[in-house]
């Protein structure tokens, strides 16, 4: 009985602990939970009508629970005073400066809320590591509370990985495939590590929760990302060779895919992949092996992200050939910017990179995205080309697919949402000028039924 807990809370209202919050809510109807960002705003939004994260199913659940079990606020210190169990949840990009620059986990949110919670923390908490983060950093955020404890305050650290994945976040946290839990291999780890397990139980079978020792449970969560980032830049490698041969990918992903050994998740050639946590991850990992001496696991490691840029480079440099080695004053419609479908997140969209190598070119750039902002696209294109006057005269950004479409020499899909596979091609076709060519960067559309309206078209790892 002494595993109850009553409430529950999280710092940090990113795309990870607000959605995870709100499933915890709406499945612990008897625990408060309270969420908090040091960011207004965004707390803002999440008390608003318009959520600042998109996911499937998302709101139903924000507005079933809000006000009732579920909370939004700034204020950081009630929110520790107040929780039994405290999630850590806040952002862990690659670093930008100093030692490990452009590799290594940039850890000062974590360390800042430690800190905050070892200053203002009442009582006994379970602080759990939920944010992605180098093997150690529970350490660090034990010395961290330790050091500054009073004598009354007793903490444990656990880790406990997240592996939703964004576009299927609700889906993902209401029928996991697993909870990984890492704790201290000691009695009072052990009932911290029980504490946790009694929350998630409510919703999830006894046995999809996993328990280990910290450093495993860490260590897990760079695995697991770089083994789904290294099954794309295997057949993202493969797709070169099929372009070159006259296979098709696809049909190799699926000889390949039936061998149960292997599988057929994870197999879709693409433009490259996105989002804020792979290539961050993998980076991590390789900072890790180099900082312990192990070269050669680096290098392998590295390779995975080497293989994806040279995907999305690859594919940018195609369109450049195809439309006649100059899209010099040419519009082009970039159809999606979102890193995958169903989410309004750019972070590290391969959208971006070809966007940014065809503004290089000289290229006028129409871009349509059904979930991303236009001022998401103008920012994204300004930070990684540094030329905001370029973005401002040569982007458009349209709320339409047809009007970007209309008078582009080429439609270029970045991002694999439904939409793009029921537009009207025949009408996009007659207001295109000629050649009208068609980059299917997702594999997602008829390229059969585009030949015969007459487009050119081109795709991924496979000659149409
Ligand atoms: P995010 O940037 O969307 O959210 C992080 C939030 O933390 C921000 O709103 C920021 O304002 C807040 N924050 C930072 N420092 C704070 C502090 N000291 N006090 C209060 N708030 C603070 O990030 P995210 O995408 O939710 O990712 C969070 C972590 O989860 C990362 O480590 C990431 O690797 C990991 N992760 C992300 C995903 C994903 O799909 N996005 C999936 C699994 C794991
Ligand atoms: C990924 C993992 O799938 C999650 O388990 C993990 O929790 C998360 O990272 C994280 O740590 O942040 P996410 O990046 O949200 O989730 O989305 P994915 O579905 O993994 O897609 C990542 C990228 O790979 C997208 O650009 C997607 O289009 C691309 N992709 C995916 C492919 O190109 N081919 C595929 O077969 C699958």
């Amino acid at each position: 009985a002494d595993a109850m807990v009553t409430r529950v809370g999280c710092i940090g209202a990113g795309y990870v602990g607000g959605p995870t919050c709100a499933v915890i809510a709406l499945k612990c109807p008897d625990i408060r939970v309270t969420v908090c960002d040091m960011n207004p705003t965004r707390i803002g939004q999440w008390n608003s009508d318009k959520l600042p994260v998109f996911e499937p199913g998302l709101d139903e659940i924000v507005q079933k629970c809000r006000g009732v079990n579920l909370f939004f606020t700034t204020d950081v210190v009630a929110t520790i005073q107040e929780s039994e169990v405290l999630f850590i949840s806040v952002n862990t990009p690659t670093k930008t400066y100093g030692h490990g620059k452009g590799r290594a986990a940039n850890l000062k949110y974590v360390e800042s809320v430690a800190r905050e919670i070892a200053k203002v923390a009442r009582g006994n908490k379970i602080v759990v590591e939920k944010s992605t983060v180098p093997v150690k950093s529970a350490q660090s955020i034990a010395d961290i509370l330790k050091a500054n404890r009073n004598s009354q305050n007793k903490f444990q650290v656990l880790s406990n990985p997240e592996f939703l994945a964004e576009g299927t976040a609700i889906e993902d946290l209401l029928n996991p495939d697993r909870i990984l839990i890492g704790g201290e291999d000691s009695p009072d780890g052990w009932k911290a590590i029980e504490t946790l397990s009694s929350v998630y139980k409510r919703w999830i079978p006894a046995d999809r929760i996993i328990t280990m020792n910290t450093w495993s449970s860490e260590l897990s969560k760079l695995v697991a990302n770089a083994f789904l980032a290294q099954r794309i830049s295997a057949i993202n490698a493969v797709s070169a060779v099929c372009e070159a041969t006259g296979a098709d990918v696809g049909q190799v992903a699926l000889a390949v895919g039936k061998d149960s050994r292997i599988g057929p998740r994870f197999l879709q050639a693409s433009v490259g992949f996105g989002g804020s946590c792979f290539q961050k991850d993998i980076l991590n990992l390789v900072y890790i092996c180099e900082s312990l001496n192990l070269p050669e696991v680096a290098e392998f490691w590295l390779n995975v992200v080497s293989i994806n840029d040279y995907q999305k480079q690859r594919f940018a440099k195609r369109i450049v050939n195809c439309l006649f080695n100059t899209v010099s004053g040419k519009r082009i419609a970039i159809m999606g910017f979102a890193f995958k479908k169903n989410t309004g997140d750019t972070r590290e969209s391969a959208a971006i990179y070809v966007s940014a190598h065809l503004l290089e070119e000289g290229a006028r750039l129409a871009v349509y995205d059904p979930k991303v902002e236009a001022d998401q696209v103008t920012r994204d294109l300004n930070n990684v080309t540094g030329t905001p006057d370029v973005v401002r005269d040569q982007v458009e950004v349209c709320s339409d697919p047809y009007e970007a479409a209309r008078g582009a020499h080429a439609l270029v899909i970045c991002t694999e949402w439904d939409v793009f596979q029921t537009l009207d091609y025949a009408r996009i076709f007659a207001g295109m000028p000629k050649p009208a060519y068609v980059f299917d960067g997702r594999k997602i559309l008829d390229h059969e039924k585009l030949t015969k309206i007459g487009f050119e078209v081109e795709t991924i790892g496979k000659r149409v």
